[in-house]
């Protein structure tokens, strides 16, 4: 297969992993997800995450990974452009949104125990730990899409795509989230 292809499909599966961040500022507000809580003092995810930004979040990354297996069906109804078969595709979409929020969270639990600030800059955290909570999910729900996508045959090269993309994305992302006044800081 084409470079550009790979590259593309790197990025094509996994936006259900990344529009559930940029989503979770747009929705997000209101009661946070460890309801204030704190452990040995420190607040154990803090007012970054909130449940309003969680489940929005989850719901939109969901919707995008819908409609692209809507789009990629009459083109495609056995693999859905890289998904996979239906309905394991679905489940596929489902970890890829519900693991890049439980990573992100788990990014925020661990800002928290050394003490960087909500918001604070964690360079290289900030920016892959809700794709590594991606791929842990979908690598415990679904092995074998995961190895065959990501890594058999030139996979590893939409791994590798992603794992560029993914920072360059992040931080574009976030420079329009604070021009548009919905984020407070740049990262
Ligand atoms: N957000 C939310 N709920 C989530 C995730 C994000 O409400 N589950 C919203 C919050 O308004 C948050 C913003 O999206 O401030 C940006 O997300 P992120 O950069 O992940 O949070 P930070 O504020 O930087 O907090 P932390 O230091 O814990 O990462
Ligand atoms: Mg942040």
């Amino acid at each position: 297969m084409d470079l550009l292809l790979l590259v593309l499909l790197g990025f094509w599966l996994m936006l259900p992993s990344f529009l559930p961040n940029s989503a979770a500022v747009v929705f997000g507000g209101g009661m946070p997800v460890d309801l204030g809580r704190s452990w040995n003092g420190k607040r154990l995810l803090g007012d970054g995450k909130t449940w309003r930004g969680l489940i929005g979040g989850i719901c939109a990354g969901i919707s995008l990974g819908i409609l692209e297996l809507y789009i990629a069906f009459p083109f495609d109804d056995i693999d859905f452009f890289g998904f996979g078969e239906f309905p394991s595709n679905m489940g596929v979409v489902v970890a890829l949104a519900v693991g890049s929020l439980l990573g992100d969270m788990a990014g925020s639990f661990v800002k928290r125990r050394l003490d960087i600030g909500r918001g604070d800059k964690a360079p290289i955290m900030d920016q892959y730990t809700f794709l590594l909570g991606s791929f842990v999910l979908v690598l415990l729900a679904y092995p074998g899409w995961f190895i065959d996508t990501f890594w058999n045959d030139y996979g590893w090269i939409s791994l590798l795509a992603v794992l560029v993309i993914t920072p360059i994305l992040h931080r574009g992302v976030n420079i329009i989230g604070y021009k548009m006044g919905l984020k407070k800081v740049p990262w």
